[in-house]
């Protein structure tokens, strides 16, 4: 396996000011000292709930935002600040797709020019796929507009979809095109925050199929960011669960899901709602006891009086919780 991107004790800290001086009062820690690895072709999942700094990892990852402290490496080159990034066309090898698919389309452009403006920045690589992230770009008119009609093939998209604007267009069918476009730069690793929260279930599904789909038949490596665990638990490799700015647990799909160590990854599985009705009892039971265990040993977990996690600790070469040093 080769390492795609390596981050390491990533803080970004956003001041808060008050007082007659408006003066820099304390920090709110957003991202508080994180590390992960995304190794070429896999899906990293990033969970937790509302606030505890998910978007804010994938910002600082595509450059939206320069980080307090700490380091991104991609491929080994050091992208950590935004100017690193511009100075090697990091937008051609990372992409991002948000939830919301209206705002990020400009309302006045039809689906060919918005899909067609990254091929005309950045040229045609002869093939779709990250494989071909290094080819030789073309940008000749007839191969862009060639192009575009392949990327909405690919997406599942009818080839009249590039006279069509943003409005005419449903939810799903948007994150759809916002994915074509993201594509279309045969990015190495795409971020995707939160890309099918805003969607039915049953349409939720169908965009996950074709993401999956995209993944492995080209390659990309994802950073999947999403507070639904049952998304999560379908689309990703390794996890990381995050809460208040830190990892609370790290792992393989299969360790953070057959194996949940810390108790706030226990309170967001059992907060899962069962699909059987018979099961309905002993799940809220066994939210009653994980809600009991978190008051029990809150010290165990986070740092006294507040919600800080400790340091992660390994408990296998892959899984690593946080969780007080002096506990056996
Ligand atoms: N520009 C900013 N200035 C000040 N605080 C910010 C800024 N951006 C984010 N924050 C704060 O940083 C914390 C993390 O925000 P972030 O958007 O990363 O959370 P999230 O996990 O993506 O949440 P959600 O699930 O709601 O999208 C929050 O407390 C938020 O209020
Ligand atoms: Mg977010």
């Amino acid at each position: 396996m080769t390492e795609l991107v390596k981050i390491t004790n990533l803080k970004n800290y956003y001041p808060v000011k008050g007082g007659f001086f408006n003066k820099k009062t304390d920090d709110i820690k957003a991202v508080d000292d994180v590390s992960l690895t995304i190794e070429a072709g896999q899906t990293y999942g990033l969970v937790g709930e509302s606030g505890s700094g998910k978007t804010t990892i994938g910002k600082m990852l595509v450059g939206l935002e320069n980080p307090t402290s700490g380091q991104i490496l991609f491929d080994n080159q050091d992208v950590t600040t935004i100017k690193q990034k511009k100075a090697i066309h990091y937008n051609k090898d990372v992409q991002m797709v948000f939830q919301d698919s209206q705002s990020s389309l400009n309302p006045r452009k039809t689906i060919g020019t918005i899909i067609a403006e990254p091929l005309q920045n950045f040229g045609v690589p002869a093939a779709i796929g990250s494989e071909g992230h290094n080819q030789e770009r073309s940008f000749d008119q007839e191969k862009i507009e060639q192009r575009v009609l392949e990327l909405l093939e690919v997406v599942g998209l009818p080839a009249k979809t590039v006279e069509q604007y943003p409005f005419q267009f449903s939810g799903g069918q948007r994150q759809r095109i916002v994915v074509a476009r993201a594509l279309a730069t045969n990015p190495r690793l795409i971020v995707a925050d939160e890309p099918v929260s805003a969607l039915d279930l049953s349409v939720q599904a169908q965009v996950l199929n074709f993401m999956k789909k995209i993944q492995r038949d080209y390659g990309i490596s994802f950073l999947f960011i999403s507070h639904d665990l049952g998304v999560v638990k379908y689309m990703t490799d390794n996890i990381a669960i995050m809460h208040h700015g830190r990892f609370v647990e790290m792992g393989t799909n299969q360790d953070i899901f057959d194996h949940p160590q810390h108790i706030y990854t226990k309170r967001l599985l059992s907060a899962i709602p069962s699909q059987k009705v018979e099961d309905r009892q002993s799940k809220r039971e066994e939210r009653l006891a994980v809600a009991a265990e978190f008051d029990r040993d809150h010290d165990l977990y986070y740092e006294p009086d507040s919600l800080r996690a400790y340091d992660l600790s390994p408990i296998s070469e892959t899984h690593f919780v946080s969780i007080r040093k002096d506990h056996n």
